[in-house]
């Protein structure tokens, strides 16, 4: 059974108050990278794994979506995501991406943000969203950085000047890693990068593009702060193509 971190009181708290859940996708960094991999969405049918509070989903639907599947563990999200719209054509679900099926060939893009680094099973996740893509259908992801993930433990330490700095630290050891982040212990799942994208191509998969997201020095210099993902890649953006 998945954590479920996300409805830990303290953890929703917290977590609620970040800028890209209080102002949505424009305060993501990393959303402009993101929608450079999308494909045109018109029309289309599309899975959301993780889907939070909802913001994709509904950002999806306004640039001419069918239909959105947001499917996400957390009661706390979910009920979220269902508050903050009335339009018919999105659907939330409370489910676990490590026991999901979707149904075959019924979605043109699978969509996911942040979240299978939280999926114990990857291999069995990757088949079952190629299954449930469409052919010519699209999967587009972003995770945390392995690198940032090995990185965790521990969290950073100070160099000399105070500088932070980034050891990987196991990086080849896969598995699970624990964080302290708005709540102790909070559980994900480290792979490496070749593995991560193994496993894609194992799965039938074409991969497309590949991000290891940076900003640009137009948003280090609105966002000083962001000058500090220059470090080490933060985030891991994947766009995967079903032939
Ligand atoms: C970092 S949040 C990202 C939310 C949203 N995609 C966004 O970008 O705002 C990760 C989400 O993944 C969900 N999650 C974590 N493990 C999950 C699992 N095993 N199955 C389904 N959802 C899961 C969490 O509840 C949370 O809503």
């Amino acid at each position: 059974m998945a954590q479920n971190i996300y409805d830990n009181p303290d953890f929703f708290a917290g977590y609620s108050q970040l800028p890209r859940q209080v102002h949505g996708l424009d305060a993501a960094p990393e959303w402009p990278a993101i929608r450079a991999l999308l494909p045109d969405v018109t029309g289309k049918r599309i899975a959301d794994l993780g889907c939070g509070f909802g913001w994709a989903s509904r950002w999806f639907r306004e640039q001419g979506a069918a239909s959105i599947l947001g499917i996400d563990l957390s009661r706390n999200m979910i009920e979220r995501a269902r508050a903050d719209t009335t339009d018919a054509a999105i659907e939330y679900r409370i489910a676990d991406l490590d026991m999901l099926e979707l149904p075959k060939a019924s979605f043109d893009l699978v969509y996911s943000a942040l979240t299978f680094h939280y999926v114990r099973d990857f291999v069995r996740l990757s088949r079952m969203i190629h299954t449930a893509l469409t052919a010519g259908g699209n999967l587009v992801f972003t995770i945390e950085h392995p690198i940032f993930m090995a990185a965790t433990h521990p969290h950073w330490i100070q160099d000399e000047d105070g500088r932070r700095t980034w050891p990987v630290n196991g990086y080849s050891l896969e598995g699970e890693r624990r964080t302290d982040w708005f709540a102790k212990g909070v559980l994900k799942h480290h792979r490496t990068l070749a593995t991560t994208l193994n496993r894609l191509i194992s799965a039938g998969f074409t991969l497309r593009q590949i991000k290891e997201f940076a900003p640009t020095p137009e948003q280090i210099e609105a966002m000083p702060e962001l000058a500090e993902e220059m470090e080490r890649p933060m985030m891991l953006l994947v766009s995967a193509h079903k032939n």
